[in-house]
């Protein structure tokens, strides 16, 4: 039987992923891009990570590296990369008008089956898809970089969008390994970004007031807090920490709203503060590409790591 299809529109960081984990889940893919020279390295770069993940055992999926790679072709014709395809994934940069652009370009040319997806990480749905023709078809696929290792994808749909919509793209995700979320209405931030700018802005008071330096700051939650969240939720958590939820409201109820309550305001994440932090973290790693670029692989290393320790214990 002929692989299902899908296409991705544009090929930078995150298209690229994309490319990976569909070709991992046995798709065929078409990656369009407006420039051919991106799109040529993005296939390069593709193919040599391959062979990495497959020399390291960390290929994912049931294929070979090489007939992952077959799976992929490169496209500059928008119409052609769409043609055939079951899902678009766009990720293309962060900019409304530009997004919006390609959406209505979409638009005139899909038919009426075809789910239109895009990587926004902060565009709302309502935003991006108000107006088109196909809007029941549209939807948000949000993933967390790098999502070869990091699967979760926060599913986000617009308030026209069909719940078929909702669940095949939810499916879909499933069946290429990635951990799909469902948020019920679009919010500022989705989920994820909403914890994470929750724990950054405490992060930045307590740095700015002086009560812990950065990179101890750091340390809380790469050794601390951020352990258990790689296997158990905060609502887990607090349900194991005491006799269950109901007990862990009455046990800490009171406590937690007091610290809550001490709690300063949104930081302007500018001036002073910023200057410390930067200080702090260039010290630890300067901002020059060359470093830059070896600590992201080497995030990349105990990403794996711990995607490989998740996948061991689930099967324990
Ligand atoms: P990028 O800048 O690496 O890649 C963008 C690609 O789009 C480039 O290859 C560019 O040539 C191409 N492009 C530009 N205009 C185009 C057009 N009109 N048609 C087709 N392709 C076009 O950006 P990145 O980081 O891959 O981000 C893509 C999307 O994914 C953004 O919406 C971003 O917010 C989202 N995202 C990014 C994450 C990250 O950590 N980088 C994480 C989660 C989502």
């Amino acid at each position: 039987m002929e692989p299902s299809q899908v296409a991705i529109i544009g090929s930078g960081l995150i298209g690229r992923s994309w490319a990976m984990v569909f070709a991992a889940g046995g798709f065929k893919v078409k990656l369009y891009d407006i420039a051919q020279q991106q799109l040529t390295s993005a296939l390069e770069n593709i193919g040599k990570q391959m062979k990495e993940l497959e020399e390291s055992g960390f290929l994912k999926g049931t294929l070979s590296a090489e007939q992952q790679l077959a799976l992929i072709s490169i496209c500059t014709d928008l119409k052609a990369a769409v043609e055939g395809a079951t899902f678009i994934q766009e990720c293309t940069p962060e900019n409304l008008e530009l997004k919006k652009k390609i959406f209505g370009q979409l638009d005139l040319i899909v038919g009426n089956t075809v789910i239109l997806s895009s990587s926004t990480s902060c565009l709302l749905p309502s935003k991006l898809f108000t107006g088109l023709k196909h809007v029941k078809q549209c939807i948000v696929s949000h993933p967390v970089n790098p999502p070869y290792f990091v699967p979760l994808v926060e599913i986000v749909p617009h308030p026209e969008t069909d719940p078929s919509t909702i669940e095949r793209t939810y499916s879909l995700m499933k069946k290429i390994g990635q951990s799909p979320v469902k948020l019920n209405r679009e919010i500022e931030g989705f989920v994820l970004n909403r914890l994470q700018y929750a724990v950054i802005s405490e992060a930045w008071r307590l740095v700015g007031e002086g009560v812990i330096s950065p990179t101890d700051l750091d340390l809380v939650m790469s050794d601390g807090l951020g352990m258990r969240y790689a296997f158990i939720g905060p609502l887990e958590t607090m349900h194991l920490n005491a006799e269950g939820i109901s007990n862990y409201c009455e046990r800490y109820r009171e406590g937690m709203r007091l610290v809550l309550n001490t709690f300063g305001s949104v930081p302007e994440f500018s001036g002073e503060i910023e200057q410390k932090i930067n200080q702090a973290m260039s010290e630890k790693i300067p901002v020059v590409p060359k470093v830059l670029d070896a600590r992201r692989k080497r995030r990349d290393e105990y990403l794996t790591g711990l995607a490989k320790l998740k996948k061991q214990m689930k099967s324990d």
